[in-house]
């Protein structure tokens, strides 16, 4: 199984419901840290390497699959194989890696909004991720004002986002430490200084200049 990996990097997580502002706060981040690091990974799930965005394209636009069990464990195959071939070996380099969804999305996705039992979700989440929680987790939280592609995700309705979005509060109380709550209906300027703030007091504290 292996054990735990030399973490010299960074991780940070953005979550949120669907249309929410997310990547456009990514991109910028990537920007942003790519003059302030020496290397940034911007990596999206599910995909991010070949087997996940093929996964991604199944369970997003392909077949039906109405087992909510079969469904997370196709975004944990996607997430095992970019943990094991991109994150991980990252972060031992030192690198910072920006994650567009995470760990969370299973659990407020899948636990919270499709019924499974969160603790079976965390704790697959735990084999996959190998103690690599995310350092920061910025949760873009709101109603969604722009869903565009119309996933199978998207067009699961209200209630669908409103227990999604129960997961995350959920979630952001049982690690407060690691959630950065961000109202979503805010300027995206504003948004993009707070999480650069916080980025900022990571990046002295974890890398202490070594990476700059
Ligand atoms: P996005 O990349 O446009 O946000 O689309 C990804 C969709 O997949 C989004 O609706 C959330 C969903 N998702 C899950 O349901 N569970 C997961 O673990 C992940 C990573 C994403």
């Amino acid at each position: 199984m292996g054990g735990q990996v030399e973490r010299r990097g960074l991780l940070i997580s953005l979550e949120g419901l669907d249309g929410v502002g997310k990547t456009t706060q990514i991109e910028r981040l990537h920007v942003w840290l790519q003059e302030r690091v020496q290397e940034v990974l911007c990596l999206r799930e599910p995909g991010g390497t070949e087997f996940g965005e093929m996964l991604r394209q199944l369970i997003l636009h392909g077949a039906e699959v109405s087992s909510g069990l079969a469904e997370f464990l196709v975004f944990a195959a996607a997430r095992a194989e970019l943990m094991e071939t991109v994150v991980l070996p990252a972060l031992s380099r030192g690198a910072v890696v920006l994650m567009d969804r995470f760990i969370d999305s299973s659990v407020a996705y899948q636990a919270f909004g499709h019924g499974l039992d969160p603790d079976v979700v965390m704790e697959i989440n735990r084999l996959v991720i190998k103690g690599c929680t995310p350092d920061l987790t910025c949760w873009l939280r709101g109603e969604p004002y722009a869903l565009d592609s119309g996933d199978r995700m998207e067009v699961r309705g209200a209630d669908y986002f409103r227990r999604v979005e129960q997961g995350y509060a959920w979630l952001s109380e049982q690690e407060p430490e690691r959630w950065l709550v961000i109202n979503s209906r805010q300027n995206p300027d504003i948004i993009f200084d707070t999480v650069t703030t916080r980025i900022n007091l990571l990046l002295d504290k974890s890398l202490g200049g070594k990476n700059r």
